[in-house]
């Protein structure tokens, strides 16, 4: 088994130099361009050790034979599609991701496409090396990090965007689901994370369900408002380092921003709703066992969105809170 996952470890090194060495070559020129126009920087792909995967079906799996790996253990990778009528390679005309461990170990590739197509990203598969719900991307720089709290976002190029502007407390998920042992991970390196998902719905549900999992861990968490951009990398490019750091100082704690999601799912202008928000918005101030902490978060909302505080704790304790 130990014998087994170096072998990976060492096919995917290998894979990784192949893919990094093509950007610079004619062919791969395409992939360069591509992280070039994206606004990375020759130093950031070389730290990130982004490649290209050729548009030739077969050149990876051509090359891996001729150092020798038999199409046994080139199926433990993930790396390829082994078929008696002919192999290929998994990842074809993409510019390409290598993923680490925290140890910097390569587990894993993400490749996406150049502009539109589906899939917009092809990972590497779980494999004896790559548990997706166990690793994050960036984690391997992030973990030195003396920021005192780690961001954590969607995608690879919102975690390559914040590194590059200096954010090195950045990681990712990969589109996969926060989960617990990600919680676990993290809690080892820090006690705070502030969330910077994608301000669309599928970020916020995201952020929404991240979450409970993180404070369950013993990790505090903030949530940074990023709009009117859709992602730390779009914010990054039009605002820049210096506003997305006030993003940061004023990122507000994970009650006052799932209120803020409640409340957006009511209309303030209807008299029936606007109550009904009302009621969430009491019954969410219940979650506050301890009499101090639930004073001061019905303040804060009373505050937020102006209804008087003694309303509001009326409305709490008939719900059965008490003050
Ligand atoms: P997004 O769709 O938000 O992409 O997915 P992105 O990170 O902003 O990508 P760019 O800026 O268009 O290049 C967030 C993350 O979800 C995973 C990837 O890890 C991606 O970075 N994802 C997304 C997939 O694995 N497959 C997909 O088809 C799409
Ligand atoms: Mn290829
Ligand atoms: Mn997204
Ligand atoms: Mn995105
Ligand atoms: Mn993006």
């Amino acid at each position: 088994q130990a014998d087994l996952k170096n072998t990976l470890l060492e096919i995917n090194r290998l894979a990784g130099n192949y893919f990094y060495y093509q950007l610079k070559q004619p062919q791969g020129r395409v992939g360069y361009e591509y992280f070039r126009n994206r606004g990375l920087s020759d130093e950031t792909i070389r730290r990130f050790g982004l490649g290209y995967s050729l548009k030739t079906p077969d050149d990876l799996y051509r090359y891996m034979r001729s150092k020798g790996y038999g199409d046994g253990i080139l199926k433990e990778t993930g790396l390829f599609y082994i078929e008696e009528r002919g192999s290929r390679d998994k990842f074809w005309n993409r510019v390409m991701f290598p993923i680490l461990d925290v140890n910097n170990r390569l587990i894993g590739f993400g490749g996406r496409v150049m502009g539109e197509g589906e899939p917009k990203y092809l990972n590497s598969p779980e494999t004896k090396l790559f548990d997706k719900s166990r690793n994050l991307y960036g984690l391997n720089f992030a973990r030195t990090s003396r920021a005192g709290y780690m961001l954590v976002c969607e995608g690879y190029m919102d975690v390559i965007a914040m590194h590059q502007a200096g954010f090195t407390n950045a990681v990712a998920s990969l589109g996969t689901a926060f989960t617990s042992q990600h919680a676990s991970l993290l809690k080892r390196y820090t006690d705070q994370a502030v969330l910077t998902y994608d301000s669309d719905g599928a970020g916020t549900k995201a952020a929404l369900r991240a979450i409970p999992i993180l404070k369950e861990a013993g990790i505090s968490v903030k949530v940074l408002d990023m709009k009117p951009y859709k992602d730390p990398d779009e914010f990054m490019k039009n605002l820049g380092r210096e506003e997305f750091q006030k993003r940061i100082d004023s990122a507000v704690g994970s009650f006052m921003f799932e209120i803020s999601v409640i409340r957006s799912q009511y209309n303030m202008q209807d008299p029936e709703s606007k109550t009904a928000f009302y009621n969430a918005a009491a019954r969410k101030l219940l979650e506050f066992p301890e009499k101090l902490e639930r004073d001061a978060y019905t303040e804060a909302v009373a505050r937020e969105y102006m209804i008087p505080q003694e309303d509001l704790k009326r409305l709490v304790s008939s719900l059965g809170g008490q003050y």
